[in-house]
């Protein structure tokens, strides 16, 4: 009988996640029986996957608890439960800087206007997020400092960031990694426009173009994915997304580790999905 493998999304995940359907035919073509499942299902038998992979759990930050609890339940979850503790709070960041990798400077919290870094606009987002929800683009130091207020008044922690204007032209690259080996980069357009406040109904997929990175960019998201096992002791990611900026010195820094739900980008890489389906088979053979 083949091996059952789960591919794990919230109720609107799977049904818009682009990457699923390529993801399922791999797996297929590979061999494997594939279920789409949502992850708050209370039906579904965890037990009865050989491994059951988080794809699309796009509603987690609002139940991050439950999600949690939900995934150290599950018996064989990629990326672990303990992956996923430590990456669904953006608060990774700090671990990243202190093992002396290059983050987006970020001040946590801040309550006065001279805890602002030097820049002509910000941006404020909760460290527990996705997709730009409850983030916003300020250039009045008052109003980020509003923002943030407002998040610290509803339990949450506030992230201030410089919006780095790199981000208008070139957008972010993200980097992928599939079964521990650099994959593929997509470049993603700008979400975030000036004046416009907090939104809900951003379409937070933004435009996305195959890139090729550059060695600069090679290096520090290879830094960071070596740097994953240490901070989360014998992490091996089945895949993780490294989105990298610039800084205005021109160099790479971490925007975001998505070690949870990040999109692979496969109807822009389609041979990628492949790769997912051998990372599978390589996990599944250890
Ligand atoms: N410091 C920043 N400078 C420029 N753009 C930013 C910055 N932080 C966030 N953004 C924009 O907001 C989007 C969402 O922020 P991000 O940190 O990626 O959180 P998430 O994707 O989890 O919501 C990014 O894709 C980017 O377009
Ligand atoms: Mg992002």
């Amino acid at each position: 009988m083949s091996e059952r493998v789960a591919l794990v999304g919230s109720e609107r995940g799977l049904r818009v996640d682009p990457d699923l359907p390529l993801a399922g035919t791999a797996l297929r073509q590979a061999g494997y029986a594939v279920d789409l499942v949502r992850w708050d299902d209370s039906t579904v038998d965890w037990d009865a996957y050989d491994l059951a992979v988080v794809r699309s759990c796009w509603d987690y930050a609002w139940r991050l608890d439950e999600f949690l609890s939900w995934a150290g339940s599950v018996p064989r979850l990629r990326n672990t439960a303990e992956v996923l503790r430590w990456n669904t709070d953006k608060s990774y960041l700090r671990d990243l800087e202190r093992v002396g990798l290059p983050v987006v400077p970020t001040v946590w919290d801040p309550v006065r206007g001279e805890e602002l870094p030097d820049a002509a606009e910000w941006v404020v987002k909760p460290s527990v997020s996705a997709g730009s929800r409850d983030t916003a683009r300020w250039s009045e130091p008052a109003a980020a400092l509003a923002h943030v207020a407002q998040l610290v008044l509803a339990g949450r922690t506030a992230m201030l960031q410089p919006y780095l204007a790199s981000v208008d032209d070139e957008g972010e690259t993200a980097m992928l990694f599939i079964g521990g080996r650099f994959s593929h980069a997509v470049r993603k357009g700008p979400l975030l426009a000036r004046g416009e406040g907090v939104r809900q109904d951003r379409d937070s997929r933004g435009d996305l173009t195959r890139a090729r990175p550059t060695a600069a960019q090679r290096e520090v998201a290879e830094a960071v994915f070596a740097a994953i096992g240490e901070l989360v002791p014998g992490a091996a990611p089945l895949y993780a997304r490294i989105d990298l900026v610039h800084d205005d010195a021109g160099r790479p820094v971490v925007l975001e580790l998505e070690l949870t739900e990040p999109s692979l980008f496969l109807p822009q890489v389609p041979e990628a999905a492949s790769s997912l389906a051998g990372a599978v088979e390589a996990e599944l053979s250890r």
